[in-house]
């Protein structure tokens, strides 16, 4: 079994996960109301949040696994895993110390991961927290496609083991779950941003305005996203796409936005999809938890789609604990002066990896 910590943005999270698959615990705080009316995350406060809600979380994850915090190897626990890059770095170094102090004391190994390699990770989890071994669904075959979608980042990319993700494209501009959480600033309805936009547009009607799609299906930009254009679309242009007739509600303004971002999403998969052959497609990250993005990635005709359960898709210790295994089982743990690194350029930059070039 392994400790998982995750602190690389707004969410303390920490939980125990047994043989890279099985997820024992899992306790998350968030910290919501801290940055709600700043409309996003404010990195100081983050920190500090995470100074104090460290020690409780991962006190309450190994309990609720059945492990006695002061005697973690007697309990079962082999290892712990954190989070260390991207990210913010106040938010990260405060996960990262604990974890590695707490393996010290505990005689330990420790590795530090990448935060959208475990989210890619958590397909390979497949099972809802605290279910046994054998109510969780197969994992996915390596490669596939994965679609990372979070408040952070937004990238495609081929999953070729657990350790290698191959960038196809990234955004330009905003992230997904930037988006999101910028066209709720605008309506009103708080940080985070995507829970509120999704139950919203459940009861809008996306006919109410066609926003503009950005044109990136040239050559190399076939793998891209770009969310700037549609988030200025909603904030400043309305009247420009509004359909005459319907109602100007937060409803249709959301589903009208749900539309255009999924739409591009979905657009980027096909892509990836008919480019590589690969027929497996995973999801992670904030945004994958989106009923309509689940919804029309399990519509996808020819491909097997592996969805992790929401708890699972946002910001949470047992993807960083089930990579964290997979490490450690090779022998691959980190040092003890290893650091935090708060941007991989790869996953900021548009990629160029051709899928001719993924081995697929
Ligand atoms: O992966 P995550 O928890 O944290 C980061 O690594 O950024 O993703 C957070 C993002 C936020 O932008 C949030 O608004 C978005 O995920 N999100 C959603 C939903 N739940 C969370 N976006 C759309 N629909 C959702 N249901
Ligand atoms: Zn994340």
């Amino acid at each position: 079994m392994i400790l998982g910590i995750e602190s690389s943005c707004d969410e303390t999270s920490a939980s125990v996960v047994q043989e890279g698959r099985i997820v024992r615990s899992l306790v998350v705080a968030g910290q919501g109301e801290i940055h709600a009316r700043y409309h996003g995350v404010v990195p100081e406060a983050a920190s500090r949040a995470h100074v104090e809600q460290i020690a409780p979380v991962v006190r309450q994850a190994l309990e609720e696994a059945g492990i006695d915090p002061s005697a973690p190897t007697a309990g079962g626990l082999g290892g712990v895993a954190a989070t260390n890059r991207p990210g913010l770095s106040g938010s990260l170094a405060v996960g990262l110390s604990f974890a590695k102090s707490y393996a010290w004391a505990a005689g330990l190994p420790f590795v530090a991961v990448d935060h959208m390699a475990a989210h890619a990770y958590a397909a390979q989890l497949g099972t809802e927290v605290g279910a046994s071994e054998a109510e969780t669904a197969p994992p996915p075959d390596y490669p596939y496609i994965v679609i990372l979608v979070s408040g952070g980042h937004t990238i495609l990319a081929v999953s070729k083991d657990y350790d290698t993700l191959e960038v196809l494209g990234t955004t330009i501009d905003d992230a997904c779950g930037e988006a999101y959480d910028k066209v709720s600033a605008f309506l009103g309805t708080g940080y985070p941003g995507g829970p509120v936009i999704d139950r919203l547009a459940a009861r809008g009607d996306p006919r109410a305005c066609v926003l503009p799609r950005p044109r990136l299906n040239r050559n190399d930009n076939r793998y891209d996203f770009s969310y700037s254009g549609l988030k200025t679309a909603v904030v400043h242009q309305l009247d420009r796409f509004w359909t005459e007739g319907y109602p100007r509600t937060r409803e249709n303004i959301a589903a009208a936005f749900q539309k255009a971002a999924i739409d591009m999403v979905m657009d980027r998969v096909r892509n990836a999809v008919d480019d590589t052959g690969i027929r497996r497609v995973a999801a992670g990250g904030g945004v994958a938890a989106n009923s309509s993005l689940r919804s029309r990635l399990r519509a996808l005709e020819g491909v097997i789609v592996h969805l992790p359960p929401p708890l699972l898709c946002v910001d949470n210790g047992a993807m960083v604990a089930g990579i964290g295994y997979r490490y450690l089982r090779e022998g691959r743990g980190s040092d003890w002066d290893t650091g935090v690194t708060a941007r991989i350029e790869s996953f900021r930059r548009r990629g160029r990896a051709h899928p001719r070039d993924t081995g697929a």
